[in-house]
């Protein structure tokens, strides 16, 4: 049962941990960075725009954000899925978007990697910085940007093809070619995603033969093979098991603590607080609150959050 539903009360972040607090140990953070600017440019006329960080309160500092939107409107048509949102995302953290059905947290988490724009009818105003570069004002080849920007959905969908070719699949067609060369990105990549060790003796077999736990952390490595440093997953757990999921948390731990920055979409607020750096809540296609994770579920700011996290709403 949804812990919403079952404490009709506010929930702190103990609650979601467990009352003794979570057993298992926060990777530490920061053991890679990404201090450089990759270039997704393919398309572009080379100029830097921006250097300007945004975020939704009052942090103007000159740190460039790995990635950030501001005032983000999303619209299939004449409809405003989203209205407004500012957000930014660091290399080496994890920030759980979370809030109900419908309020607009995947339609965000698209627009990050330029998604929408493969919608009919959809539209998406406003900012997206990369690394301080505009990329939302048609400039930047939206497959350029993926490479860096990589996403993992909530069904696993690996490829009807072995293991090993799931994974050298998208650096073959970036023009990866030696076979020394793809091995390692394809242990790497299934080292990523703690995958490695329950594959390396059956690389040439199906893929679909694995369990969806595995087929999950499968298409997280084979987002990782293009090195990405951004990761966004839309509800990666959502069809697994208590233990697939906790594989799946310690892979996302783990990659933060190479220096990748995660955003991801849940509706599991015990993953959220044990996953997350900060918690982002969307309602009705806003951006109600954004915060450090354990600020947030002890003591949220708006009315809204508030309701949500003692399921008088949602
Ligand atoms: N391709 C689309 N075309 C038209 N409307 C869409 C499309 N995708 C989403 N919407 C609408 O945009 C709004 C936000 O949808 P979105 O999928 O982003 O919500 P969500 O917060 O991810 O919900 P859930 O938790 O159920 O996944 C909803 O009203 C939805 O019907
Ligand atoms: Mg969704």
């Amino acid at each position: 049962m949804n812990v919403m539903n079952r404490n009709r009360r506010q929930l702190t972040v103990l609650d979601l941990l467990g009352r003794s607090g979570d057993t298992r140990t926060r990777t530490p953070r920061g053991a890679r960075t990404h201090e450089s600017k990759p270039d997704v440019q393919d398309r572009t006329n080379g100029s830097d725009r921006s250097v300007q960080a945004w975020t939704n309160g009052s942090d103007r500092s000159v740190h460039v954000h790995t990635l950030a939107t501001k005032d983000v409107s999303v619209l299939y048509g004449d409809h405003r899925a989203l209205q407004g949102a500012s957000l930014a995302f660091d290399a080496g953290t994890v920030t759980a978007l979370i809030g109900p059905s419908g309020c607009g947290k995947s339609t965000y988490l698209r627009s990050l990697n330029l998604m929408n724009r493969e919608v009919p009818g959809c539209t998406v105003e406003g900012s997206i910085l990369y690394h301080g570069q505009e990329v939302n004002d048609g400039s930047v080849d939206s497959f350029a940007l993926r490479r860096h920007v990589g996403m993992v959905f909530q069904q696993p969908n690996p490829f009807r093809m072995s293991i090993y070719d799931n994974v050298a699949f998208a650096p073959k067609r970036h023009g990866v070619k030696g076979k020394q060369d793809l091995d390692e990105l394809v242990e790497k990549s299934l080292r990523d995603a703690a995958l490695w060790d329950e594959v390396k003796d059956k690389l040439a077999t199906s893929a679909l033969a694995l369990s969806g736990g595995q087929q999950q952390r499968l298409c997280i490595a084979r987002a990782m093979a293009l090195r990405p440093d951004v990761l966004l997953m839309d509800e990666p757990c959502s069809a697994l098991d208590p233990i697939a999921t906790l594989a799946i948390e310690d892979t996302v731990r783990s990659l933060a603590a190479q220096g990748i920055c995660v955003a991801m979409v849940t509706h599991n607020m015990q993953q959220a607080a044990r996953v997350s750096d900060k918690c982002a809540f969307f309602y009705l296609g806003e951006l109600v609150e954004t915060a450090p994770t354990q600020g947030f579920f002890d003591n949220p700011r708006d009315p809204r959050t508030q309701d949500y996290l003692s399921g008088r709403v949602g």
